[in-house]
């Protein structure tokens, strides 16, 4: 094997430590859809539902000798951190913006117990990650890059790792998720090794195509703008430890959905398997939509990346998916409000009016003719953040969107 195989399958066993091997499973309902294999890798039922959880141990076991471990996170990195320092017993700082869900928080607090402190700091992830970085200058912590760190890139590609290993065989397609390129280029880094002949599909949200953009102008570039829906993926500029796997990739390998898209999978899901995705966790299956022709009768694994729904902000009706919608409801951090003026779904359409009645009313995208999607997940501000914010900490901060890698990113 070669040099990264070798510290993959090394990782791999490490992780044992911590957790078995998240499922890989042949989807019937999906590989009926497609007329295809295909199976998914359910890193929404790891520990801390998400394959974040690997990378943060990965990197957290190679610094034995650091006492404090900083991490700056609104989501899946921050449970992930907080899970390993409980584990390793080794105290954790965890810095947040003071508008993160309390389900977040909560479960970030419950993971870490005792060895984590939550520093709830700004109204955006910029503010919080730039506290977190003077606090780490200022009292000596180790910093933990959610994907921009060779150890936690290493860490991830035991996702890919273990799918080659329950396979049995190579896919001839290996569909991934994208935010900051963590996942992506591990798997990209260990396939071109074990599995050359699998194609790779690299998935992002429209709302955030860092990847896109860095393929274009041959280097990670910030983008002007984020649309945080996909919180998970939602990333202003691509790593360069990540990009530098990645680059030379087909940007016709290179997807992006749609968020209002995104919705629809995740019901699908919900309402057809039971299974729960967040909207990063739901690009790679939702990217089998694009896949259709190319995928027919191939055996095709979907990194099912995490289930963090955060229900918080879903309350009756439905939500409008105009950006100045999301703008107005929370500076755009989270993103769908509650739009009044929408047009009720039609009461002669059962679907519509199943979907209505249930969660999936609440959350629900009901597909009114081939194409457009009426309804679109809430997915948040189901507070006024101005009073939230001044009752966590009185903490405030304007969002540049240039500001940092990982802007507007709720990780
Ligand atoms: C559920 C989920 N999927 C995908 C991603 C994309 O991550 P990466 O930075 O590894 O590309 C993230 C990142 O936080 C995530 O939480």
């Amino acid at each position: 094997m070669t040099d990264f195989s070798n510290q993959a399958a090394e990782a791999t066993e490490r992780m044992r430590q911590l957790f078995p091997a998240t499922p890989l499973q042949r989807n019937d309902h999906l590989s009926n859809v497609y007329d295809a294999d295909i199976w998914l890798k359910r890193e929404d039922l790891s520990p801390v539902r998400s394959y974040k959880l690997r990378g943060a141990f990965n990197a957290m076991g190679k610094q034995a000798d650091k006492d404090v471990f900083v991490c700056a996170s609104a989501g899946n990195h921050a449970q992930g951190v907080a899970y390993v320092c409980r584990h390793l017993q080794k105290k954790g700082v965890i810095f947040m913006p003071v508008t993160t869900p309390e389900q977040k928080i909560r479960k970030t607090r419950l993971f870490g117990g005792a060895w984590v402190q939550v520093q709830l700091v700004g109204d955006y992830f910029d503010d919080t990650l730039r506290a977190s970085q003077a606090y780490c200058a200022e009292v000596g912590g180790h910093f933990l890059s959610p994907f921009d760190d060779p150890d936690v890139i290493e860490g991830q590609a035991t996702v890919t790792y273990e799918m080659l290993e329950q396979l049995g065989r190579s896919p001839d397609v290996f569909v991934v998720p994208v935010g900051g390129g963590g996942l992506s280029s591990s798997a990209r880094r260990l396939l071109s090794e074990r599995a050359p002949e699998t194609e790779i599909f690299y998935v992002e949200p429209s709302g955030g195509k860092s990847l896109a953009a860095a393929v274009q102008a041959g280097a990670p570039i910030a983008l002007e703008q984020v649309d945080t829906f996909v919180d998970g993926a939602a990333v202003a500029k691509m790593g360069v430890n990540t990009f530098a796997a990645l680059k030379g990739i087909d940007a016709d390998h290179v997807l992006d959905i749609p968020e209002d898209r995104i919705c629809t999978t995740i019901l699908d899901m919900l309402n057809t398997e039971g299974i729960v995705l967040e909207p990063a966790g739901a690009l790679a299956l939702d990217a089998l939509k694009d896949l259709k022709d190319k995928i027919k009768g191939k055996t095709v694994v979907c990194v099912s990346s995490g289930g963090n729904f955060d229900f918080e902000g879903v309350e009756g009706g439905r939500a409008g998916h105009d950006p100045a919608d999301r703008a107005r409801s929370d500076g755009g951090r989270h993103s769908h409000q509650y739009d009044p003026a929408r047009p009720v779904p039609d009461p002669d359409d059962a679907r519509a009016a199943r979907e209505c009645s249930g969660v999936a009313g609440r959350i629900g995208a009901l597909p009114k003719a081939p194409g457009r999607a009426r309804g679109i997940c809430r997915a948040g501000a189901p507070y006024d953040r101005q009073q939230l914010s001044e009752r966590r900490s009185g903490a405030s901060g304007r969002r540049d969107p240039s500001a940092s890698p990982l802007n507007g990113r709720d990780l």
